[in-house]
């Protein structure tokens, strides 16, 4: 780690404050070795557990992981009980050690639509973590950018017919705290990992003004010298949002 901090330093970088990760490439990790897709979620499962580690370290203080899409539910049945029975792991591993690593854990997405094991793991985790001053890590599980804008939008509604609300009040910031990362800012830089340069419905709103970052490493080799050069990319970029 030692030799991230003192490049860091060094160069100067500008850490950016909030990082968003969608995690591709397990399945072609584990096809690779000639394993079943399952294993590679369990290798990208430890990436995550490190780089939240190494980026917190590095000075990153919010990380939002794409873990499960509202589209992912078309996996074969193997598939999706190993990456829920993995969540529910994590979830449980992270109550656990909630008092030692100080991170506050937030999970957006349908909730709705989750085994209530699963949403009773969430609902502790989240109570217990909500004042850590640590990192802020954010967890998408059963989540789809248009589908949060939706549920948004739905609850907005019932607020203006309610009569709580006038449509003259609807602005970006009334919206914004009508969304699942209400109270998050929004990412300073998106990484996306082997190869695939597409957003897959991970939060469009919020990635309006954001970097984008694509590299061919697969996720679950995914490692702190390449969330470095991710972050030498990000100070490559000027952002100007819009104005000159
Ligand atoms: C995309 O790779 C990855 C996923 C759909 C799941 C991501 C989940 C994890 C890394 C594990 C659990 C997360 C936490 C927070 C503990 P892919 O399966 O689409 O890979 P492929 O494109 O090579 O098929």
């Amino acid at each position: 780690m030692e030799h991230i901090l003192t490049a860091i330093k060094e160069e100067k970088l500008n850490i950016p404050k909030h990082v968003a990760i969608i995690m591709d490439g397990n399945g072609r990790w584990a096809k690779k070795r000639n394993m079943p897709r399952k294993y590679g979620h369990i290798q990208g499962a430890k990436t995550v557990e490190q780089i939240i580690e190494d980026g917190y370290k590095m000075g990153i203080e919010y990380i939002t992981v794409y873990a499960f899409s509202t589209e992912n539910w078309k996996r074969s049945e193997d598939e999706v009980s190993a990456l829920m029975k993995l969540l529910q792991n994590y979830l449980i591993d992270c109550i656990e050690r909630s008092t030692k690593n100080n991170m506050q854990v937030r999970i957006i997405g349908d909730k709705s639509g989750l085994d209530s094991k699963i949403v009773a793991k969430i609902e502790e985790l989240e109570k217990i973590t909500q004042s850590a001053s640590g990192l802020k890590f954010t967890i998408a599980i059963n989540y789809g950018g248009r589908d949060e804008i939706r549920r948004a939008v739905k609850k907005i509604a019932k607020e203006v017919e309610a009569k709580h609300i006038e449509p003259e009040e609807i602005t970006e910031d009334l919206i914004n705290d009508y969304l699942d990362t209400a109270g998050l800012p929004d990412p300073d830089l998106l990484i996306r990992t082997s190869g695939e340069e597409r957003l897959s419905n991970y939060l469009p709103w919020q990635l309006a003004y954001t970097e984008f970052y694509f590299t061919d490493v697969l996720w679950p080799d995914f490692t702190k010298e390449d969330l470095l050069t991710a972050i030498r990319y990000y100070n490559g970029r000027e952002r100007r949002f819009g104005g000159v």
